[in-house]
């Protein structure tokens, strides 16, 4: 092996105490569900009858396209949760965190699958986005330095908050999929989320009580923040982007919906998203974290009651 790529190892500085001693019985729980709640993409559903479903190819074309959307979102929170991991193996948290990461970074995956199982059962999965645009909004969704601005616990449940709302997203997906394949590939997303989401829960009534107040201001912005500058940006919501492709991109969404392929309508994604951030804002608000008015959905609704 070369010496600069021995240089590139980064060892543990310090490997001992490998900690094994139970703290947070509650994250134990959600392990223990994650084994039992385990699926296989590949053989737990029936990819055939999608594969043969009677539909024309530009409702295929765009179901494609819309479930390569999923499919990089969701790999995504892979690379997110790797760097998780390795902050919780250095920091010597207890085994059920680092089990949960595991978890959480093996069913992102899965369901990175699913999606572009789908995609592939209807046409062709997109291994990169066609649009120009697209490719530079998508490695935007993980900035690694704004994670590592905010403590460790802080900025896994700032994570968790978006969880919660893709989670009402995939809701009404899942409710228009009319497709068992999509239907039950839905199903057992919706499934994974649901603990991804207890478990935001969960470290925010185990900590958020010690973060400064400052700190919580710094939460409230950054979910605000990544909401506008990455996820509205034709991920969650066409709202912000560019006029020419936020047209493309909502005709093929609306298309998709239109046939069932499990997708949302464009129009109804703006209000899906008012109401999760405002159920989001109220549950943050508890912990004294103020969520900041995101002004190109709230905006002109609140200025208008
Ligand atoms: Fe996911
Ligand atoms: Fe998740």
């Amino acid at each position: 092996m070369q010496s600069s790529m021995l240089e590139e190892v980064i060892d543990n500085p310090n490997p001992y105490p490998v900690v094994a001693e139970p703290r947070y019985p509650e994250v134990w729980q959600l392990c223990l569900q994650a084994r039992e709640l385990a699926w296989d993409p590949a053989a737990d559903i029936d990819w055939e009858e999608l594969k043969n479903a009677d539909l024309p190819p530009d409702v295929r074309a765009a179901g494609a396209e819309w479930w390569s959307l999923r499919a990089w979102m969701e790999h995504g929170a892979v690379p997110y949760g790797c760097e998780r991991l390795r902050d919780a193996v250095f920091q010597h948290l207890p085994f059920e965190v680092k089990q949960h990461i595991c978890n959480f970074i093996a069913e992102e995956l899965r369901h990175h699958e699913a999606s572009f199982r789908i995609a592939q059962a209807l046409d062709d999965y997109q291994p990169e986005p066609r649009a120009d645009y697209f490719k530079t909004i998508i490695p935007k969704f993980h900035d690694e330095k704004v994670e590592k601005a905010m403590s460790f616990y802080a900025g896994l449940a700032v994570n968790t908050l978006f969880e919660q709302l893709s989670g009402e997203l995939l809701q009404v997906r899942y409710e228009n999929a009319r497709f068992p394949a999509i239907k039950e590939a839905c199903r057992l997303i919706l499934r994974d989320e649901a603990r991804h989401i207890q478990f935001g829960r969960v470290i925010m009534r185990l900590f958020f009580a010690d973060i400064s107040k400052d700190e919580k201001v710094a939460l409230g912005e950054k979910f605000a923040a990544k909401l506008r500058g990455s996820l509205l940006n034709g991920v969650y919501s066409v709202v912000n982007l560019p006029a020419e492709e936020r047209k493309r991109s909502a005709k093929q969404r609306a298309l998709a919906a239109d046939w069932g392929i499990g997708a949302t309508h464009p129009d109804e994604e703006v209000e899906i998203i008012i109401d999760a951030v405002g159920r989001i804002r109220g549950e943050v608000a508890e912990y004294d974290v103020p969520i900041p008015v995101i002004p190109e959905i709230e905006g002109p609704r609140e200025a208008a009651e």
